[in-house]
């Protein structure tokens, strides 16, 4: 388990990440926080939710306590545990246990890899009572003003509506993000790999025309993060082709047959040198 913390901006004086909205996502956001509600994201892999919980916790001012979730993680992941100190038995807090305390967001992160036992821990956080039990500790805490309990899920491989209670699902508030439109799309590639608009657009258009093939023998569209890693290497001087096939190409496939077609299709999308 990995977990990432982001101070809030009045300790760090970070710059708000840069996140262009694609729906009404950040209206749904706001309220669902201004309510404590927590909050439910869907969408593919590199779509944006990861860097929009960013912004949005950058919005509120509070930290960002980040948790990737994996099939070995237990409750004591994320609640806490006794750890033993030159001979002395201490409590440790666990990421969520600190997010509850403090009043942070708590991002789950394919919180669906890890097994149900674990996630029944935030059960009682996700509705109104928004308490945390530490049956280790016999306390249970009531979580802080600010407190807010965020999962992402990616409905194309994982099923976390089936690893939540019914009742517990009930009070997310979902947001499904899915890619943006075209000009939205080229805004963010061309900003975040530094490359002009024109380069943009026309890695834009290979991965809408990626996105239009039947995705049976894909495991993966093509993301936004994969069109900006194919716009970084074009900003170090590679030629656009050589990084879409490197950045692009070679990364949605290891089928001989899939990446030759994926080749041709490049080739046919994108303006010759
Ligand atoms: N709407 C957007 N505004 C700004 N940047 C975006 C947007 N969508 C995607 N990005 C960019 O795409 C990259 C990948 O996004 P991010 O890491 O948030 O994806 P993710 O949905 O969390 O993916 P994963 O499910 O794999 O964790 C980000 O680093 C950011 O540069
Ligand atoms: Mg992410």
């Amino acid at each position: 388990m990995t977990v990432d913390s982001l101070r809030p901006p009045a300790e760090s004086g970070s710059p708000a990440p840069f996140y262009r909205a694609v729906g009404k996502e950040v209206e749904t956001f706001r309220a669902a926080a201004r309510r404590g509600s927590p909050v439910l994201l869907k969408g593919p892999t590199g779509c944006g939710k990861t860097r929009f919980v960013e912004a949005m916790a950058h919005e509120f001012g509070r930290e960002l306590i980040t948790v990737a979730g994996h099939e070995d993680m237990t409750s004591a992941d994320l609640v806490g545990r006794f750890l033993l100190k030159g001979g002395e038995t201490v409590w440790a807090d666990g990421p969520l246990t600190r997010a509850v305390r403090e009043g942070a967001i708590c991002y789950l992160d394919e919180i669906v890899e890890a097994r149900q036992d674990t996630t029944v821990v935030i059960h009682p956080l996700a509705d109104h009572r928004r308490e945390l039990p530490i049956d280790r500790l016999g306390i249970t805490l009531s979580a802080a003003p600010g407190f807010q309990l965020v999962v992402s899920y990616n409905p194309g491989y994982q099923s976390i509506l089936k690893s939540l209670k019914e009742s517990t699902r009930q009070r997310f508030v979902a947001i499904t993000l899915g890619f943006p439109t075209a000009d939205v799309e080229t805004d963010v590639v061309a900003r975040e790999a530094g490359i002009d608009e024109s380069t943009a657009r026309s890695l834009v258009a290979l991965g809408a025309a990626i996105r239009g093939l039947d995705g049976s023998a894909l495991n993966e569209v093509a993301s936004t993060r994969i069109l900006i890693l194919a716009g970084g290497l074009v900003a170090e001087g590679l030629g656009l082709r050589d990084a879409v096939q490197s950045a692009v190409v070679e990364v949605l496939s290891d089928d001989p047959d899939v990446i030759r077609a994926l080749g041709e299709l490049a080739d046919a999308v994108l303006p010759r040198p």
